[in-house]
Order: C-alpha cells, then sequence, then structure tokens
C-alpha cells in the first residue's frame, strides 16, 4: 500500500469526550498515534447530553439520513483531535438515544434501548461515508456496540461504494456482548438469513459481538495473552468456539498509553514533578495524598492503592475482604478509588470509618486525585479476575508505583515477575484470583519494601523506565489494516 490509508473507528467512546472505562482511552491515544503515522483517520461517535459543541465546531449542511428500516436524519457535528488536529471526529446528533447523561446504563440499568442505539451507530456510521463521499480502506470498530458494522458490510454494503471497505473489531472486554431479541434485526434494516448461529443468531437471541465476529476481516484484542484466553471455556464467555473458528484471524496487540497525560515529569495534577533521576518529588506526592485522605503522614510506611471500577471483573471485593487481616499483620497504608457495585462501595466506605489513618476511599472518579495516588502510593494492586489489558498498571510503573497484580491478560504480556535473586522485574504477580493469592503477594511486596528497600527502589526504576508508548503497537495496527485489505480484496 502506498497511498494513505483511510480508517473510520467506530467507537461508543473516545476520551476525552466521552469515556466509562479504558476503551475511550485507548482507541483515543491509538488515533492520536495513528494520525501521528501519517494516516488519514477518523472516528465516529454519538453525541452524548454531556458533550457540548463548542464554537470550533461546525455542524455539517443538510441532515444526514441513516438508513434503518424507518430513516432517520441527525446532524454530523466535525471537531478536531485535541492535540492531532489532522485527526478529524464526527459526532452524531440523535437526541431520542443520545441526549442523556450516560453512555450503557442509567440509574436503573442498562437503557432499554440499547439495541435500537447502539444499531443506529453502526449504521450511521456507513451512511456517514457516503453522505461526506469519504471512503474509508478500514472501519474499525470497538466493542459489541460496533458489531453490525462488519455485517452490514458484508451484506446491505456489497454493492455500495462501501463495497471494497475491510473490517477490523477490536475486542475490549468480551464480556458484553450485545444480546437482544430477534425484532432487531428488521429495525436495523438486516435480512432474515442474517439470523443463523453463523453470524448474529445466538442462542434464540441477536448477538452483535457474534456477528462482528463473524463477519469482520480481522479481529483484534488489546493483550496477547487475552487473545489466547478468550479462546478457552473459561475466558470465552461462550464465543470461544467462534473465535477458534476464526482463529488464523485474532491477534493479540497490547495496547499503548497515552504517555504525554501520563507523565511524571511534566503532569500538572501533582503537588512536585519527578523523574528517575531524582524522586523527590514523589515523596512530596505521597505526602500529599497522605494529608488528603487524613492518613498517618510518615514517608516510610507503604502506601497500597487501587483506581478501578468496582465491579467483579476487577476483583477488588478480594482485596476488601482482606483488608483487616492486613492491617492486623502488617505496617501498611491502604486506598482506593472507584464506583460500582453498591455493596462493594458499602463495605469499603466502611473499612474507611473502621480503620482511619490506615484507610482512605473516594467514592467515584476523581481525574485530578487518580493522578495523586499514582504517584503518591508505592504499590498498585490489580487483583482483576479477568483484565483484556489493563491501563493502570502501565501508569502506575510509568510514575514508580510498583503493582500488584493477578496472572492474567494484559497484566501478564506488561508486569514481570519480581526475582528476589537480584531484584530484577517489574511486580509482584500471584496466579489464582482468590483472597489468599492476593494476600501472599501483598504480604510479599510488604516485605521487599521493608527487607529489601534496594530491590524495591530497582523495581521502581525498572517500571518508569519501560516504553508504555502506542509506538511498536500502532505499527502493528498498520499491518493489520493491511491484511484486512487483502483479505477483502484478494488480488
Ligand atoms: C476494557 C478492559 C481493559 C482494557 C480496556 C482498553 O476496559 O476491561 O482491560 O485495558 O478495555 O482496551
Amino acid at each position: 500500500m502506498t497511498s494513505t490509508l483511510k480508517v473510520l473507528m467506530v467507537t461508543p467512546e473516545l476520551a476525552p469526550f466521552a469515556s466509562v472505562g479504558g476503551l475511550g482511552d485507548a482507541v483515543g491515544s491509538l488515533t492520536k498515534a495513528l494520525g501521528q503515522n501519517g494516516l488519514d483517520v477518523r472516528v465516529v461517535m454519538p453525541l452524548y447530553g454531556f458533550m457540548s459543541p463548542d464554537e470550533d465546531w461546525v455542524a455539517k449542511e443538510g441532515p444526514m439520513i441513516v438508513n434503518l428500516a424507518g430513516e432517520a436524519f441527525c446532524r454530523v457535528w466535525e471537531t478536531g483531535y485535541p492535540g492531532s488536529e489532522n485527526v478529524k471526529i464526527y459526532c452524531l446528533e440523535y437526541n431520542k438515544y443520545f441526549q442523556r447523561h450516560e453512555i450503557y446504563t442509567g440509574p436503573w440499568g442498562s437503557h432499554g434501548d440499547n439495541n435500537e442505539r447502539f444499531a443506529f451507530l453502526s449504521r450511521a456510521a456507513l451512511d456517514l461515508c457516503h453522505f461526506i463521499k469519504w471512503y474509508p480502506d478500514i472501519m474499525h470498530c470497538h466493542d459489541w456496540t460496533t458489531g453490525l458494522v462488519p455485517v452490514f458490510l458484508n451484506t446491505t454494503e456489497r454493492e455500495t461504494a462501501l463495497k471494497n471497505t475491510a473490517s477490523v473489531v477490536t475486542i475490549h472486554n468480551l464480556q458484553h456482548q450485545g444480546i437482544f431479541e430477534k425484532g432487531i434485526l428488521d429495525f436495523a434494516g438486516l435480512h432474515q438469513t442474517e439470523f443463523r448461529s453463523d453470524s448474529l443468531e445466538s442462542l434464540g437471541c441477536v448477538n452483535f459481538l457474534k456477528g462482528g465476529l463473524y463477519h469482520a476481516n480481522k479481529i483484534t484484542t488489546v493483550s496477547p495473552q487475552y487473545a489466547q484466553e478468550i479462546r478457552t471455556a473459561e475466558f470465552g464467555c461462550g464465543l470461544d468456539p467462534v473465535l477458534n473458528f476464526r482463529g488464523a484471524d485474532l491477534i493479540g496487540v497490547l495496547n499503548g498509553i497515552d504517555t504525554q497525560g501520563w507523565n511524571p515529569e511534566t503532569d500538572p495534577y501533582l503537588p512536585a514533578n519527578y523523574s528517575t533521576r531524582d524522586f523527590s518529588g514523589k515523596a512530596a506526592c505521597k505526602e500529599a495524598l497522605q494529608r488528603r485522605f487524613g492518613l498517618e503522614v510518615d514517608p516510610h510506611i507503604p502506601i497500597f492503592c487501587a483506581i478501578a471500577r468496582l465491579y467483579w471483573q476487577k476483583g477488588i471485593d478480594l482485596l476488601a475482604d482482606i483488608i483487616p487481616g492486613l492491617l492486623s499483620e502488617m505496617k501498611i497504608q491502604v486506598l482506593v478509588l472507584g464506583s460500582g457495585e453498591h455493596h462493594i462501595e458499602w463495605y469499603l466506605s466502611d473499612l474507611c470509618n473502621r480503620y482511619p489513618g490506615k484507610v482512605g476511599v473516594y467514592i467515584g472518579y476523581d481525574k485530578a486525585l487518580s493522578h495523586l495516588m499514582e504517584a503518591g502510593s508505592d504499590f498498585f494492586v490489580m487483583p482483576s479476575r479477568f483484565e483484556p489489558c489493563g491501563l493502570n498498571q502501565m501508569y502506575s510503573m510509568r510514575y514508580g508505583t510498583v503493582p500488584v497484580a493477578r496472572s492474567t491478560g494484559g497484566l501478564v504480556n506488561t508486569i514481570d515477575q519480581y526475582n528476589e535473586s537480584d531484584g530484577s522485574g517489574t511486580g509482584f504477580r500471584f496466579e489464582e484470583a482468590s483472597c489468599h493469592g492476593l494476600y501472599y503477594s501483598i504480604g510479599w511486596a510488604c516485605s521487599t519494601y521493608y527487607d529489601r528497600p534496594q530491590h524495591f527502589l530497582k523495581m521502581r526504576k525498572t517500571c518508569m523506565e519501560k516504553d508504555f508508548s502506542w509506538k511498536t503497537s500502532a505499527l502493528h495496527y498498520n499491518d493489520i489494516y493491511n491484511w484486512a485489505i487483502s483479505a477483502k480484496r484478494p488480488l
């Protein structure tokens, strides 16, 4: 391929505009990296109720027709990507579906019309290309919400100007698949013949992600380890047979991170900056963090922190369960930031009240505080039951905060196990998703901190020297795009 590759990202989230978890961050930083590599990369996403176009945004002329069974009209806004102005972003304004403050779930659980909302997003992504007469080489779809795009490309778009456009689906989290009643096919304007087990049908329902996995030219997921795990019954969430069937087209590419936004040398959220040459700023961050949470201010007590959505996947319940035991045996402090399942929120808040000065909890999300926690802590705890990639362990390593993590998914690919004989490695990993496994690893980290301080300092430095930028992975995506194109348009 000599001409500039044209890529349209289709996504429900894009940081900094709209982001619930890691997906928005990952798509945002990949998009930026591809733009810097000279690709013509654009993004299409909904305009949610919490986003408001400012004066730099341009409304495209005329409403765009969205070709669902019943025609719909939507307004298209165009804007640039902060810091990467050559990347165009198209936001779809359609108030009936997107004028809300939550992306996937409202106060009473999942939005009941998510089937229509995300069929709309997928259909509108294709209609956008016709509307602006820009036909990408690749449509790169992210998770179940965009799973219908490859299905449309292989069916309704076979004779249109999009007939040469190839598709790549990236799985950020296989647990969410978009399973709905059959009627959504009619709504989407898809033919009933797609209701079959090697397309959209699954156990009598329509499964958006499954359709995407069957129809995409290439499938990626966000770490090599997770690419293997999802082919097993334990991690496959029922789609392991499909992923094995498509095994030759399934590739794991490790996510990078936004190394500008997460840089301890320049981070504006920190009271002091630091680098491997001078750690004094990190000590200042630790003191600020201890004060902020009302912990005992003592530079010698190690802080273990966790930042996560408080859901089963993340295993924070395992940490909550062992906090009393840890505090009775070890001189440590524990901090948690996040929100999610109410029983975990409640239990953590209760621990915070029971152990003043030792445990700090912030229920919710606070960007500045999350940066301070990554910088001021000594260890970062990630007891995930599964973790497709995980970004926080990379943020923490970049900030010299050593991870204690379960050996799963991207955590295996990013954290090298500590070796007690020479102090090499970048973290403490454990195998079993259990309180016991986590307890043992925190104990190991704690004894390393107190008894082998030279090893701890060496690990801290090794962590900070790791390259987690998108450089290599963005090049890998470039190859995958070319493979997808040759799969779609064989010579
Ligand atoms: C999802 C996964 C997480 C991954 C992120 C970005 O949130 O749970 O592991 O890092 O997507 O790909």
